[in-house]
């Protein structure tokens, strides 16, 4: 396991001696990975969702926050073109608009769970699923199922799912959109936390995928659960 990085945490009311010390992310040096700003307000969040103590309901709600968090800077990964316009004033603004077709692809079951933050962003926005499961004892993922728009390969494809382990089940993911014909630097891969290893893994097999993440952990355990991680998140999130 890597060593992660501590950081003194809060504006400066108080001198930098006396600020609560936090873990923050592990960095990950690939152009293609990138990570929230290790800012308190994300930290105070994850710290909430990590927490063994934090009942269902909040759970899904601090969830929530964090996921609305990475669709709004994983929509500054997408491409815009220049739109100017003429503001009730009547002056002309220089700005831009999106371009392209987009669609969220959620991982199930945990990925569904980001589908809400993502509408909040994109309305209507077209969600196809694809449902892979880990097997409990070798961590290895197992395909059952997808169902995605029609013409995905002509869309900017949000890939959704709030783990990120060994990778298996995210690459399996990715590999499902490219044999459906949706260019590798269309991707943009949304997730809550990572292991180091498996964003390495998956940043060295598909480079061109953008990853948008809160968090790189510390590493895997033996059953190959992140840790410090929050254990399981579709049970954290749907049944427990
Ligand atoms: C979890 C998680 C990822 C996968 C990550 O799903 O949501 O899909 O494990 O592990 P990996 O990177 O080692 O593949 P799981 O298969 O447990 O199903 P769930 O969404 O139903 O909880
Ligand atoms: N899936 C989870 O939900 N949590 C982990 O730590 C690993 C896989």
């Amino acid at each position: 396991m890597s060593k992660t990085p501590s950081r003194g945490m809060g504006p400066e009311y108080r001198p930098e001696e006396q600020r609560p010390i936090a873990t923050v992310s592990t960095e990950v040096p690939h152009p293609n990975v990138h990570v929230l700003s290790q800012t308190p307000q994300l930290i105070a969040l994850l710290t909430m969702i990590r927490d063994v103590n934090t009942n269902r309901a909040d759970f899904i709600f601090y969830s929530n926050r964090i996921i609305r968090l990475l669709v709004e800077e994983g929509l500054n990964h997408l491409p815009v073109v220049q739109h100017t316009i003429n503001t009730p004033v009547g002056i002309s603004y220089s700005g831009v608009k999106f371009e392209g077709k987009i669609c969220g692809v959620s991982i199930m079951r945990a990925g569904e769970a980001m589908e809400q933050g993502l509408r909040d962003c994109c309305r209507s926005v077209r969600i196809g699923k694809i449902l892979i499961q880990r097997d409990e004892d070798t961590a290895q993922p197992r395909l059952f199922y997808d169902k995605l728009p029609e013409d995905i390969a002509q869309r900017y494809v949000l890939l959704l799912d709030p783990m990120l382990a060994t990778g298996g089940s995210a690459l399996m993911a990715v590999q499902v959109l490219l044999d459906k014909g949706v260019p590798e630097d269309r991707i943009l891969f949304l997730n809550l936390i990572a292991s180091p290893e498996g964003a390495e893994n998956f940043a060295r097999k598909v480079p061109k995928v953008r990853v948008v993440t809160a968090f790189v952990d510390q590493g895997l355990d033996d059953k190959n659960y992140i840790v410090p991680g929050l254990g399981d998140f579709g049970d954290r999130f749907y049944t427990m």
